[in-house]
């Protein structure tokens, strides 16, 4: 997979490209990831990137032709282009795994100021938001995607680590221990000693969904459960309606 960023701030990718699990992924040649200086784009004097609003009103707002002659350059019929935004649809783990799986190369685009001369939009395949809060610039978002992404390319992490992770099955994860197993009387639950498999599955298939509804109850909502699941979740929310 190829991911280009385009940023005023190329300098703040510098620790997330050489370090761990990301650092190895380019190393290996997992991905191929392109910071691009938008600034080498600009016509305007002294690398300026940004000017008033038509209109009038605060702030400044960035300028549209270079993006225009950066994105013109990069995109092919590979790419998807994704501008990232507070306005845009909010990413989720979903989003991660389809991205991951299907893109070849991805574009993601880092706003600042007050925002992108709106033009950005015939450029753009998605606008996306990492969250309802709004952040100083899209640098942030942009690691926080290409994270996701790259996680699950095959060989980066073990697919076993990610398998049962919060959000990949729609569930939030089962608790874990290592060792010692007691400490200050604080113990591990003895079925993860036990050695049994199968009691170890359904012990944290339990916890898994219980955790879900007590603390996540929205994410059930939509989630095609099975039949065990759905007779551990009733046994789970009677528990707790008796309590
Ligand atoms: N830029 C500023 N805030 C953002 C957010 N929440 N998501 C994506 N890009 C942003």
């Amino acid at each position: 997979m190829i991911i280009d960023i385009i940023t005023i701030f190329p300098n703040f990718f510098d620790q997330f490209l050489t370090t761990s699990k990301i650092k190895h992924a380019i190393e290996d040649k997992r991905v191929e990831i392109n910071i691009h200086d938008l600034r080498l784009y600009t016509d305007l004097k002294g690398g300026k990137i940004d000017d008033t609003p038509y209109g009038g009103g605060a702030g400044m707002l960035m300028i549209y032709p270079p993006f225009h002659k950066l994105l013109t350059k990069l995109k092919t019929k590979d790419t998807f282009t994704v501008f990232l935004s507070p306005q845009g649809t909010v990413y989720n783990q979903a989003l991660a795994t389809k991205w991951s799986e299907e893109i070849k190369h991805l574009i993601l685009i880092c706003g600042h100021y007050e925002g992108i001369d709106d033009r950005i939009l015939n450029l753009v395949d998605l606008e996306v938001s990492i969250g309802d809060y709004v952040l100083t610039g899209g640098e942030i978002p942009a690691m926080v995607i290409a994270d996701s992404i790259i996680r699950l390319i095959p060989g980066v992490i073990n697919k076993e680590s990610y398998i049962d992770d919060s959000h990949q099955q729609g569930l939030l994860k089962y608790p874990q221990y290592t060792k010692p197993d007691e400490y200050m009387g604080h113990k591990v639950p003895d079925v993860l000693k036990s050695g049994h498999h199968e009691n170890i599955r359904l012990w944290r298939l339990e916890k898994s969904l219980e955790k879900t509804y007590l603390k996540r109850p929205d994410l059930l909502e939509n989630r095609v459960m099975t039949k065990e699941e759905t007779k551990i979740l009733n046994k789970i929310k009677k528990s707790i309606e008796t309590k």
